[in-house]
């Protein structure tokens, strides 16, 4: 390649990425419309923070090889669903499934997938609310429409997640049996957690705040 050319692959990749961005920024938009409105109609925030960022070129460069996705961009765009990312860390398990239920039945958002690991943790442990949602971007060409993954857990599962993902990450996936079981009763415990947070803050706000 030309050192024309290898300009032009650059911004073009540029330009692909910065959708996502503004994909992000729509749904960040709406979160903290729902968590503003929330905190004026009920006094109540049933988000502690949100987190997002779009993939690496590093990294999708990776996914892609590692997935053998063809290296075109509407090829990546089809099959890399999390090139945008947003985690959300709610309070209480009820407001996982509340916000995911706001967020997705909005007329603009559609949603792709959806994964349940809270109903059905990962064996390692693992839980989460996954869903992959496509949001239109108005840009001065007309619309596109880009896919975000969403993650929605609880302070105490985005806890387990760090430290699993930090031990993942030094064994390089050879993680010794007996720190996955010690994960895997952390995870139960985090669950455990979860439960009793809820039973108390029932108690002082009653059921449904
Ligand atoms: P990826 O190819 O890694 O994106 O996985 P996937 O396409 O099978 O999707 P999945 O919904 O299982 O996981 C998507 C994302 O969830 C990951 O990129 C992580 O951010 C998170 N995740 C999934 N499983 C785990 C896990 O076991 N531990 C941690 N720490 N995070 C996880
Ligand atoms: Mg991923």
């Amino acid at each position: 390649m030309s050192p024309g050319q290898v300009r032009e692959v650059r911004k073009e990749i540029q330009q692909f990425l910065l959708q996502y961005e503004f994909g992000l920024r729509e749904i960040e938009t709406k979160l903290s419309i729902l968590r503003d409105e929330f905190l004026e109609l009920r006094d109540y925030n049933p988000i502690e923070h949100i987190s997002s960022r779009v993939k690496s070129p590093e990294s999708l460069l990776e996914k892609v090889a590692r997935k053998g996705v063809p290296r075109d961009l509407a090829s990546i765009r089809e099959h890399v669903t999390d090139i945008a990312g947003v985690r959300v860390t709610c309070s209480f398990v009820s407001d996982v499934y509340r916000l995911f239920e706001l967020l997705t039945r909005q007329d603009d958002v559609s949603v792709r997938t959806v994964k349940d690991y809270i109903a059905e943790p990962k064996p390692n442990g693992y839980q989460s609310l996954h869903a992959v949602v496509d949001i239109p971007v108005y840009l001065s060409s007309g619309p596109v429409s880009v896919p975000v993954e969403v993650q929605f857990r609880t302070v105490a599962m985005d806890f387990w997640a760090s430290l699993e993902h930090k031990i993942h990450y030094k064994y390089d996936g050879g993680v010794p049996d007996s720190l996955t079981e010690e994960l895997r009763e952390a995870a139960a415990t985090a669950t455990e957690l979860d439960a009793r947070m809820a039973r108390l803050h029932q108690q002082i706000h009653g059921p449904r705040v």
